[in-house]
């Protein structure tokens, strides 16, 4: 379990799947929240001038990684509580899982392949996605499932509609920050 440090709020972390709706929710989260927001894919464009696509391409999935590690400890280490959404493959690194047990309330957005498939776009941030959509997030489920599980202090479906979702993380939030406190 993630331990906020008493009488201060930690992070809010989303993870998930890609389109599972880390990057809307996270957004509504923050304005409700009055919190900063940081997308470590937008970080990591940013920051290197590059697409993830083309991070993926020329430099390969490996050094996406380290660079997606590093955007990540950084973000957890801020001062300030944020709401960070994390890219669908941060839970691979151990290193990663391990910053998420202490980053403050991470919350799983969870939602069937189907619904996904659904959501997910060719754009330049998923080139993992390029031949076979939904065959590839399917095999990721499966490889990632147990990951998320372990990061996570709850679970949102987020097959609901968006403001239901924004609710329920919102509830999850207030609650273990109440508790922290
Ligand atoms: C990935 C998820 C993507 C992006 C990259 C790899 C993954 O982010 O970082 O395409 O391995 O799940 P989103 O989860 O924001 O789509």
């Amino acid at each position: 379990m993630s331990r906020p440090a008493p009488g201060r709020p930690g992070h809010v972390v989303l993870v998930g799947m890609m389109g599972v709706g880390k990057t809307t929710v996270g957004r509504r989260i923050a304005a409700a929240l009055d919190r900063p927001f940081a997308d470590s894919d937008a970080v990591i464009e940013a920051r290197t001038g590059r697409t993830v696509r083309e991070i993926f391409e020329d430099d390969g999935e490996p050094a996406f990684r380290e660079i997606e590690a590093e955007v990540l400890a950084e973000a957890i280490d801020a001062g300030e509580p944020a709401v960070i959404a994390a890219a669908g493959g941060v839970v691979l690194d151990p290193r990663n899982r391990e910053l998420l047990t202490r980053a403050g309330t991470v919350v799983w957005l969870r939602a069937p392949v189907e619904v996904l498939v659904g959501r997910v776009t060719r754009g330049d941030h998923r080139p993992l996605l390029a031949d076979d959509p939904g065959g590839t997030l399917h095999r990721m489920e499966e490889d990632r499932t147990a990951l998320y599980a372990e990061v996570a202090d709850a679970v949102v479906d987020s097959s609901q509609p968006p403001d239901a979702v924004v609710d329920a993380v919102l509830s999850v939030v207030r609650e273990r920050e109440a508790v922290s406190a």
